[in-house]
């Protein structure tokens, strides 16, 4: 069994949901930290906490990953504090709901650098020093959005897409390389998310960040290539979606966004 203690995990998109729950999980397993976002000061603050509750050490790197210099300059901080990452969890993400065509581009756009060309660039980048250590993981998260296409959240879920089809290739290219890659597909999951819209989560089918950050650390830790960390019926929804036809799918998804009003979002003033 894998174990997180002792060594050096860097979570992306820390400051807040999900990637804060990983990393308080993994500084409860024993992993010192570097801790990445935009805003430092949530930053500062959970490094306080983590070092205080676990005696761990943690590192804060203030950035933005979307940008087109954001991945590199992560790397190149990294090192120039004599830090080596054992476990890249890529868990920063974006995404724009509503009707695609009357949303802002930049909203898609952001999500694109963030969720794709960011989390390839870090798999690459951080990749690269493990398999030439023989040793380390990368957690890249989806969703189980990324299983079929999502009218109202379309492009968000052709990110996921890509991050399961790359995640999975990447995975079986360094089988036996002493590097292990894993993909974490929650379901909806109770976050900001939607923060600065109208669109809400249905909470009678979210999961709590917490119980997400422990299954997917779980899991990695067993060795799988691929986590479902929510609820037993979010991974159902992903086993019938590669059964159904496609078209039934994107008509039954559409409908159900139509009825958590995701076709009629507008951004909070
Ligand atoms: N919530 C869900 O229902 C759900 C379900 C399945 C998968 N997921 C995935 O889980 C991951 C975390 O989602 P979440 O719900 O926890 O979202 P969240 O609460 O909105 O948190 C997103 C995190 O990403 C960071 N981030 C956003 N833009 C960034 C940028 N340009 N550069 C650096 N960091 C950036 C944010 O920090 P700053 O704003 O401080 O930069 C924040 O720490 C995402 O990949 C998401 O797609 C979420």
């Amino acid at each position: 069994m894998y174990s997180f203690t002792g060594i050096t995990a860097l979570v992306t998109g820390a400051s807040k949901g999900i990637g804060r729950a990983y990393a308080r999980e993994l500084a409860r397993r024993g992993a010192d930290l570097v801790l990445v976002a935009r805003t430092t000061e949530a930053l500062e603050d959970l490094a306080a906490e983590v070092r205080t509750t676990h005696g761990v050490r943690a590192e804060v790197i203030g950035l933005d990953l979307a940008a087109p210099s954001g991945p590199e300059a992560l790397v190149d901080t990294v090192a120039r504090r004599g830090l080596q990452v054992d476990l890249l969890l890529n868990n920063a993400g974006s995404g724009s709901a509503g009707r695609f065509f009357e949303r802002p581009f930049a909203q898609s756009a952001q999500s694109v650098a963030l969720n794709v060309a960011a989390l390839m660039e870090l798999t690459y980048l951080f990749g690269r020093q493990m398999v030439a250590r023989g040793a380390g993981g990368v957690i890249n998260v989806g969703s189980t959005a990324g299983f079929q296409p999502m009218p109202f959240q379309a492009s968000y879920a052709a990110t996921k897409a890509f991050v399961l089809s790359f995640t999975e290739a990447v995975a079986e290219e360094l089988r036996g390389s002493g590097v292990r890659v894993m993909g974490a597909h929650p379901g909806a999951t109770e976050t900001g998310f939607f923060d600065g819209t109208t669109a809400k989560m249905d909470p009678r089918v979210t999961d709590s960040a917490e119980s997400v950050a422990v299954r997917t650390l779980d899991d990695f830790a067993r060795g799988r290539t691929a986590s479902y960390p929510g609820r037993g019926t979010s991974r159902l929804a992903t086993l019938v979606a590669r059964v159904m036809p496609r078209r039934t799918v994107t008509n039954a998804v559409a409908a159900l966004n139509r009825k958590l009003g995701l076709d009629v979002v507008a951004d909070l003033p």
